[in-house]
């Protein structure tokens, strides 16, 4: 699959951005924050439904701007589809498909597929339980429409329920022999408890088939990056399944023992009961697949405190190729975007990147300067786009090719920032 065109209307630093691109390698030079992940971002919006960044939308719209625009059109074995979608600060998105508008947004999952490599993805082993989640729910939505609205339904009760903890944990506190109130709000949190474990099975069974599937995928992949390696793992790790080594433990999935969705959801509602004390007590819910967790093995440590920086680099890689073979398994070669990760990476690691970079259809590469840019990759860059900025009254905005004058003055900060 590649994008044929491109275009953003208000999406963070760009006030306007038409783009014609072509298979092969795309590459966006410019300066530090001049503006070129805010072009790859939104394109791994449409695929997503979410940034990679941050999980909010309000910083994707430019800032005094009500709402940003972002339209593509994708190439997939000759079949042509726009995506368009308009993002706004506040309230739901809508979408389109050429001049079909859409239910809701989640419609347009599928029409674009990317796998994005960036220098935040070292997060994946060493950040917070959010990030790997957030990992395996971006790849569930492309290839799975249906479990992003199963997820956006989760995270509705989810809310609703968080809420009622909140608000109404005094009279719950009290039990079902505690009154009216105490009554009424135990009855609504059971509505609650039933609707959560209904989603939250589901999401997790899919998450588990993932990581199953994606288990080799990384081992594989860790083993092409670093060799010298101990073998690579994944493993999901979930709160509603009864710990094996002692009740506070989570249990750690393996691949092939994967229970059912129905047994899942059994597990769900059994350990909601055994928590409910607890999570009245706090306020918050504490089982279901938002407090999962993917473990990242290397050997039999995890990742997370023990990998050294580079093992970390080529776990990280390591994940994301994982990712790109598992879509390309599907049936479609995913747009590899690969934003601002040669500067981070050691000579070997580059060439492992260029080497998967040439198989894929289309690659969308973003540097600060073309020295950060292997040389092996010189061949296959069919465009070379320079991004700039300019100060105005709105703010500081970004321009795509301005000058040749403009060109020559980012090169020449960015020798004197040296
Ligand atoms: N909602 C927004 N409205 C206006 N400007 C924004 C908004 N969000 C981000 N920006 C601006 O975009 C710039 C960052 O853009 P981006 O992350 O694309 O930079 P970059 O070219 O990738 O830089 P680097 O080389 O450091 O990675 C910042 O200057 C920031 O102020
Ligand atoms: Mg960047």
């Amino acid at each position: 699959m590649y994008i044929r065109e491109l275009g953003l209307r208000d999406f963070r630093s760009w006030p306007e951005l038409e783009l014609q691109l072509e298979p092969g390698v795309t590459v966006f030079v410019g300066r530090n924050g001049y503006g070129k992940t805010n072009i790859v971002e939104a394109i791994g919006y449409v695929a997503h439904l979410g940034s990679h960044r941050v999980s909010n939308d309000a910083p994707m719209v430019r800032q005094g701007k009500p709402n940003a625009r972002i339209s593509a059109t994708a190439v997939n074995h000759g079949r042509e589809l726009t995506a368009h979608l308009l993002l706004k600060a506040q309230g739901a998105n809508l979408a389109q498909i050429n001049r079909t508008k859409l239910g809701s947004a989640r419609e347009l999952l599928g029409v674009v597929k990317t796998v994005l490599f960036s220098p935040e993805d070292l997060a994946l082993v060493r950040g917070e339980p959010e990030q790997r989640r957030r990992f395996l729910d971006h790849i569930l939505a492309t290839r799975f429409p249906r479990i992003a609205g199963v997820k956006a339904d989760y995270d509705k009760v989810l809310r609703q329920r968080n809420s009622l903890l909140k608000t109404a944990g005094g009279a719950m506190r009290k039990g079902y022999d505690g009154g009216e109130d105490a009554q009424g709000a135990l009855a609504t949190l059971d509505v609650w408890d039933a609707q959560l474990a209904t989603l939250g099975s589901q999401l997790i069974a899919a998450r588990m088939d993932l990581v199953a599937q994606l288990s080799p995928l990384v081992h594989e992949s860790n083993a092409r990056i670093a060799p010298e390696s101990r073998p690579a793992s994944i493993a999901y790790r979930t709160t509603v399944l009864p710990g094996e080594t002692g009740d506070q433990e989570q249990a750690q999935v393996s691949p092939d023992s994967a229970p059912e969705v129905a047994i899942l959801e059994a597990f769900m509602l059994a350990e909601l009961g055994r928590m409910r004390k607890r999570e009245i007590e706090r306020g918050m819910s504490l089982v279901g697949p938002h407090r999962d967790d993917l473990d990242v093995l290397l050997g039999s440590y995890p990742a997370k405190g023990f990998a050294s920086h580079g093992e970390t680099w080529s776990m990280a890689l390591a994940l994301r190729l994982a990712e790109y073979q598992l879509l390309k398994q599907d049936g479609t070669d995913p747009i590899l975007i690969l934003d601002d990760v040669f500067a981070e990476l050691d000579a070997r690691r580059r060439e492992k990147l260029v080497a998967i970079a040439s198989e894929a259809e289309q690659v969308l590469i973003t540097a600060a300067v073309d020295e950060d840019l292997p040389a092996n990759l010189d061949d296959a860059v069919v465009h070379r786009h320079v991004v700039t900025v300019k100060d105005t009254g709105e703010g500081r905005i970004s321009l795509m090719d301005e000058d040749a004058a403009g060109e020559e003055s980012a090169r020449l900060g960015q020798e004197q920032e040296e």
